[in-house]
C-alpha cells in the first residue's frame, strides 16, 4: 500500500507540471491576435479566403482591404487573408462562408451562379465591349441591382471586383477559328454559362479546381484553358501551353460575399468603416485589373516562346456567331429584362 501511494505521489509530482504547461499552451493557441491590446473579447476577426496568388488584382485588393479596415477601425477589426486556396479551395469556400467558418470570400461570379442565377449574365460570351463598359456595369446600376439580388439568409453581396477579360490557351494548336476548338479538352470553372459556351464550340470540358490546373495542363489531361492574363502569368500556365489567343471573349469578375449573420451583428460604425474600405478598394481594383493584365502579357512574352494571336474584329464576330445560342439558352434562366441590360460587343 505504501509503495502504491509512493508511486501515485511520484506520478503527481512529475506529471502535474506537464499538464499545467500543456493547458497554458493550448490557451495561448486560442488567443485572438490583438495588436493594440484591445479587449480580447472585443476584437472582431474577418477571415478572407481566396484561391489566386497574392500578386493578382484580387490578391492585392484583399490585402489592401485588410489594411484599410484595420486602419479605419483602429485595429478593432483584424482581417486575415488566406491566398492560393491555402484555407479552402474554390469548391469549398462558399460552404465555409455559409456556415461562418470564414467571413468573406470573393469567388468568380460563375462559381456562385447556381445560387444567384442572374450573375450568369456577367459570364455570357462577348457581353462587354471594353474595360470601361465592364467598370460601368460592375459599379453602376446593373452592379447595384445584381448585388441586391445576391442575398440569402447566410450570405450577402458587398461589391464586385474584377480580374478582366479572359483569354484562351492551348497546347494543341492555335485557336483562331472556331473549328480549332475541335478535340480540345478544356479546364473550365463551374457554371452553366461557361459550360454552354464550350458546348457550343464542341469542346470537352473538365471542372478542375484552379490550383490543380497547372498540373493537369502539364500532364496533358487537358489541352487548354481560359483565364485572364494575370492568372495565366501568376500560375505559370504559359510554361505548359504553346498558344495564347487574346480573345477577350468573356469576363472574370468576382462577387465579394460576406457571411450575413456576421455582417448583421456588426455595429453601424464598423459596417460603415468596412463599406468605405470596400468602395475605396473596389475603385482601385478595377484600375489594377486592366494594368496588371497588360503587364502580365509583356512578362509572358518575355519569359516564354508561347505564340500569341490577337483575334481580329472579324474573327470575334465569327466566334460570337457560334456562341450566340448561349444567349437564347439563358433567356429563360436569367430573364429577358436582365438580358437586355447586357451591352454586348455590337455597341
Ligand atoms: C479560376 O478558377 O480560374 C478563377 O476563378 C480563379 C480566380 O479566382 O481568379
Amino acid at each position: 500500500m505504501k509503495v502504491l501511494m509512493w508511486i501515485a505521489s511520484l506520478v503527481l509530482v512529475i506529471g502535474l507540471p506537464f499538464v499545467l504547461v500543456y493547458h497554458i499552451q493550448s490557451q495561448e493557441r486560442h488567443v485572438v491576435y490583438d495588436d493594440e491590446q484591445n479587449g480580447l473579447n472585443d476584437q472582431i476577426v474577418i477571415k478572407i479566403s481566396h484561391v489566386v496568388a497574392e500578386n493578382t488584382p484580387k490578391g492585392l485588393a484583399a490585402q489592401r482591404f485588410a489594411d484599410l479596415v484595420e486602419q479605419k477601425t483602429n485595429n478593432k477589426v483584424k482581417v486575415e487573408v488566406f491566398p492560393n486556396g491555402s484555407l479552402y479551395s474554390d469548391l469549398d469556400e462558399l460552404d465555409a462562408l455559409e456556415r461562418g467558418s470564414i467571413q468573406m470570400i470573393a469567388p468568380a461570379t460563375t462559381k456562385v451562379s447556381q445560387l444567384f442565377p442572374e450573375l450568369n449574365l456577367l459570364d455570357l460570351p462577348f457581353a462587354f465591349p471594353t474595360n470601361e463598359a465592364v467598370n460601368q456595369a460592375l459599379t453602376g446600376d446593373l452592379g447595384q441591382d445584381l448585388l441586391e439580388a445576391s442575398k440569402t439568409d447566410n450570405v450577402i453581396g458587398m461589391a464586385f471586383w474584377n480580374n478582366g477579360f479572359k483569354q484562351v490557351t492551348s497546347g494543341l494548336r492555335p485557336l483562331v477559328k472556331t473549328e480549332d476548338f475541335e478535340d480540345q479538352v478544356f479546364r473550365v470553372m463551374p457554371g452553366k454559362a461557361i459550360e454552354s459556351q464550350f458546348q457550343a464550340l464542341d469542346v470537352d470540358t473538365e471542372e478542375i479546381v484552379f490550383n490543380l490546373t497547372y498540373r493537369n495542363l502539364e500532364n496533358g489531361t487537358i489541352t487548354g484553358q481560359e483565364n485572364t492574363l494575370s492568372n495565366i502569368y501568376s500560375k505559370k500556365f504559359y510554361e505548359v501551353q504553346d498558344h495564347l489567343t487574346i480573345s477577350n471573349h468573356g469576363l472574370l469578375s468576382y462577387i465579394v460575399l460576406m457571411n450575413r449573420p456576421f455582417w448583421d451583428n456588426l455595429s453601424s460604425d464598423i459596417q460603415k468603416a468596412i463599406q468605405e474600405s470596400m468602395t475605396e478598394v473596389t475603385a482601385w481594383n478595377l484600375e489594377q485589373a486592366v494594368k496588371m493584365n497588360d503587364q502580365a502579357l509583356q512578362k509572358i512574352e518575355e519569359k516564354s516562346d508561347i505564340k500569341v494571336h490577337e483575334l481580329t474584329d472579324k474573327e470575334k464576330r465569327e466566334w460570337l456567331n457560334e456562341l450566340s445560342i448561349v444567349y437564347e439558352e439563358f433567356e429563360p434562366i436569367i430573364g429577358k429584362d436582365w438580358l437586355e441590360r447586357v451591352p454586348g460587343i455590337t455597341e
